[in-house]
Order: C-alpha cells, then structure tokens, then sequence
C-alpha cells in the first residue's frame, strides 16, 4: 500500500534530480503507482521561481523520460505538484521555516507529515544535512507520522568514513528509515536473478560447487570518465563500482535461499556471503587482484581517437587512480569451495555490457566428452544491460550426415523488442520508498562487510605504485587480467551483445 506523502528532494537542481528522479516521478505518474496525496519540494541554493523550476523539469522529462511526452495535460497535471524551495544547506535557521512550508503543503496534499527526504548531494554533505533536518525537529518518526531518508552512493570512502557516517543518521533516523541507494538493484533483472534461481527446478539442484565450474561477473563500459574527473579521482574504479555494485551482483548470484521472501531474510543471506569473503592479505591481492588505468587509444562507440585518464580534465596527470578492476574471489562456504569467482569492470573497454556467466562442469570423459575434443560446458548467462534476459548454452548435434556437435543457445530477451523498456531503476527504488519497502536498499552491515573486504585491497595498493597507464582505451585491460584467469585454465568469456 502506498501511503501519502511529500518527497523532499536535497540536490534538487543537481544531475541526478533532473536526469533520473524527476522522470521517475513522471512515469510512476503515468503507471498511476503514486499516491493521490503527494508532492514534490526541490531543495536547492540557486534564485529561480517555480515557473522556472517546473519548466526546467518538464525539459528533462521530455529528454529523459523512458515514456515519451502524449498527453501534456498529464504532464503538467504532475508538474502542478512540484515546488521549489530556496535555501543552502548550512543555514541552520533555513530548515525551521522550510518545515512551515512543508506544513503548507501538507495541508494541502493531505500528506500528513509523511516524508521522504531524498539527499541527491555530494556525500560531504549527508551528515550536515540529516543533522540539521533533526535539530529542526523535521523528523519526528512519531506515532501520527513517518519520515525517511534516502542517501545516494557513495557510502563513505572506507570503512571508518562509512561507520561515522552511519552514525551520523543513525543518531537520527532509525535503520527501517534509512534506505541508501544502490541502484543496480532497482534493475529488473538483478530482481531477476533470484528468481531465476529460486523459482526453477532446472538451475537451483545444479547451483553449487558439484556442478559449477566458475563463475564471472563483468559489468564494462565504453565510455570514460566523462565529466566527473573531480569526483572519480577521490573513487577509482574499487570503490565506485566493486564495491556496491559488483559486490550486488556476486551477492545475488551467490546467497543460500532466504527463509521466506521477507527483506530481512534476504539481507540475512546476501550479507552471509560477504561474511565469507577473507579480507586479503598484501600477497593475495598482488595475485588475485589487477588493476589498471586507460592511456590513449580509441573510443570504442566513435571509433575516434580518445585521450588517456591522465588527460581527462580535473584529473591529476601523475594520477594513480585505477579505471580498471579485476580479480579472482572465493566464497568460502559448503556451496562455493573450491569455485572462483572472477570480477571485472572497467571504462572504456571495447563494449558496454553487464552480465553474470555461470560455466557449469564439464562431465567425465565418456560418450561424447571422451570421443569429440573440445566440447564446451554449458553456460548460463544472465544479462543484465543493456540486454535484459538470459540464455542458456548446451551442446546438440549439428544436422547433417557427419557426426558433429555444436553449442546451441535458447536465448530469453525482455527488451528486445521496441515497445519493451522496462521501468528505470530509480522507478522502482522511489516507488518502494513511497510504501516502505527497503528490500532492495543495502542494510548497514552490507556496507560494512562489503568496505573490510574492499579496504584489504586498497590498503595493500596504497603501498605499491603502479605502472599507469596499463592499457589502452578501446582494449579489454590491462595485460595482467588476461593473465589472472589464464593461469587457471580458463578465459574471459567474450562479453559483448552481438545482436
Ligand atoms: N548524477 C548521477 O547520475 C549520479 C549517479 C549515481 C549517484 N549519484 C550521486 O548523487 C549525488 C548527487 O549527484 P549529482 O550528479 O546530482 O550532483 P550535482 O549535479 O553536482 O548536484 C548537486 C546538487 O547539490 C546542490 N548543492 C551543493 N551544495 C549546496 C549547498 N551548500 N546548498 C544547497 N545546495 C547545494 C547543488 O546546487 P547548485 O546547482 O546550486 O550547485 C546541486 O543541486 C552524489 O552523491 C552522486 O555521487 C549521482
């Protein structure tokens, strides 16, 4: 059920707020999944009047919205609910009068008192403004009312950065409040994985240490850097990707069955499995891990000529920054012994895909395993962008006289048709805050097993220089990679979406 209430939108004149928030607004608008009572309120530093505001919004839903622009009494019909409100987020005295102006509108939204404050802001700015939200007395959290918080990635640098600012919230709002973003598992087929996996006789007897081989998860972009030098110079690819996104992904695809559907009893399985991460030592993560960063090459979209990350602007030109992670993990519990996991991710490489592999064992040496050399294993594949879907690889025999067995593929795509877009993550991640749903936000504990294994690796890195630049752009990485899962036998699955 969803329960009235207004939106609170920190940032609200920011990238975020324009490209994903706002058009997720307007499509859930559209599937008719917000409530009757409800309102949105940007929060943001910049002179402009609410005709300015609401004309700017309704530019970026027209450009980013999944659902083209039809019906334009629809649009403003929302729009007529969107309010601006001045102020910058450090004046204290600011937040008491911006709580009369949500008392307004909750007079005349009937949101009574409900809140979702959303901190669309650089994360310097999280623990200022949750703790002035609180000192203004805007979250009560009482009987008659709820109020929530939503914080963007990242969540803290490290470890200790992370624990000080769960402190900060939690001081304030308690962990049924909090609901940190990672929007990787608003996508479909991330909520896809488990049922895939649980709801199918075919794949869950099979998925485990006697039956798999190996396991690779790859989520690769082609683009660079772009314009967020500033920012990805404090991250690299480690923290900016490895350890939410990529840590979802291997959490998914590996968690014992939760007891029930429940969001703590499918938070209680996926932090398991980080628990079986061993944090690693120097030596391990000079075996296990390779990272590297993109000199000049090409633009693998353009086919141009693309300057390294050493020339991209706001970036340092001795920068040690990785834009390139890979490594080989282990989960160490009965279902995984002895099953390597491989991870990589990277920007600009040769495509842009997301996906999880799972290379099932090839059987013992008989009938045709003994008699045909190189018959491959099969291989499930679940793709999650931008093809949506799976396919599953076994062997057949090619028709014809001669005795030949070939791979074959039956093959699931839930967008490939035109008029199949599925909802944008942040539409289903707002919709589930609207009627408290925090399944698919990360639990603190999460964040915090997932940083101790994160911060083994970079603490070991931060005592080695390395080699920068390590591969070319346009190129699948660093040489090193290749390496990696080359030593056990085994080689990086070809990626990208031909179709
Ligand atoms: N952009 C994305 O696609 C994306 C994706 C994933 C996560 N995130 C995360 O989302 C957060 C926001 O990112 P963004 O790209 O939207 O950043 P952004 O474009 O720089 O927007 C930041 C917003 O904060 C406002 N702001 C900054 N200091 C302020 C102050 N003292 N008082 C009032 N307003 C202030 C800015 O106002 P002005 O306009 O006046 O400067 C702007 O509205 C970050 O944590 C980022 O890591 C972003």
């Amino acid at each position: 059920m969803i329960i009235d209430a207004l939106l609170v939108v920190f940032g609200g004149t920011g990238d975020l707020a324009h490209r994903k928030l706002y058009p997720a607004v307007y499509n859930l608008y559209l599937s008719g999944l917000l409530p009757e009572n409800f309102a949105l309120v940007a929060v943001g530093r910049r002179d402009k009047s609410i005709q300015d505001f609401r004309s700017q919004v309704m530019e970026s839903i027209r450009e980013y919205s999944r659902n083209k622009v039809e019906d334009i009494d629809k649009l403003e019909k929302i729009l007529a609910r969107f309010y601006y409100y001045k102020k910058d987020f450090y004046d204290s005295q600011g937040y008491e009068r911006l709580g009369e102006f949500l008392k307004d509108l909750d007079d005349s939204y009937k949101t009574r008192g409900n809140r979702v404050f959303y901190l669309a802001v650089a994360p310097e700015h999280f623990g200022p403004i949750v703790e002035r939200i609180h000192s203004a007395g805007l979250a009560p959290n009482g009987k008659e009312s709820w109020q929530r918080i939503v914080i963007e990635k990242p969540f803290g640098k490290d470890l200790e950065s992370a624990a000080r600012l769960n402190e900060d919230i939690t001081r304030v709002f308690s962990e049924d409040h909090i609901y940190r973003i990672d929007h990787y598992l608003g996508k479909e087929m991330l909520q896809n994985i488990m049922v895939i996996r649980f709801a199918n006789t075919l794949f869950e007897p099979l998925w485990n240490n006697k039956h798999i081989d190996h396991i690779q998860i790859t989520s690769c972009e082609t683009i660079g850097i772009e314009n967020r030098g500033g920012y990805y110079e404090g991250s690299g690819a480690l923290r900016d990707m490895m350890q939410n996104h990529m840590l979802q992904l291997l959490m998914l695809t590996a968690m014992e069955p939760p007891v029930n559907l429940d969001t703590e009893s499918i938070r209680d399985e996926k932090v398991k499995v980080l628990k079986a991460l061993s944090a690693m030592a120097p030596e391990e993560v000079a075996r296990n891990v390779v990272r590297g960063q993109y000199g000049e090459g090409v633009d693998p979209d353009s086919g141009d000529r693309a300057i390294g990350y050493r020339q991209e602007d706001r970036v340092s030109r001795d920068s040690d920054t990785e834009t390139y992670v890979s490594m080989k993990l282990m989960v160490n519990n009965i279902r995984w012994a002895g099953v390597p996991f491989y991870l990589r991710t990277g920007k600009r490489l040769p495509c842009k895909t997301t996906e999880i592999a799972i290379e099932f064992s090839k059987p013992p040496e008989v009938l045709y395993f003994k008699e045909f050399q190189n018959l491959q294993s099969n291989l499930l594949v679940i793709k999650i962008q931008p093809r949506e879907g799976a396919f599953l690889q076994f062997n057949a025999k090619k028709p014809g006289a001669r005795s030949e067995i070939i791979p074959v593929a039956m093959d699931f795509c839930q967008n490939c048709t035109v008029d199949a877009v599925s909802a944008d993550a942040y539409e289903r991640l707002l919709y589930d805050v609207l009627r408290g749903d925090s399944t698919l936000f990360t639990r603190w504990d999460e964040v915090e097993h997932s940083w101790r294994f994160i911060d083994s690796i970079a603490e070991a890195w931060d005592k080695v220089s390395p080699s920068f630049p390590n591969y070319s752009a346009g190129s699948w990485g660093p040489d090193e990679a290749r390496v990696l899962i080359e030593r056990d036998g085994r080689i990086w699955r070809d990626v990208c979406d031909y179709y």
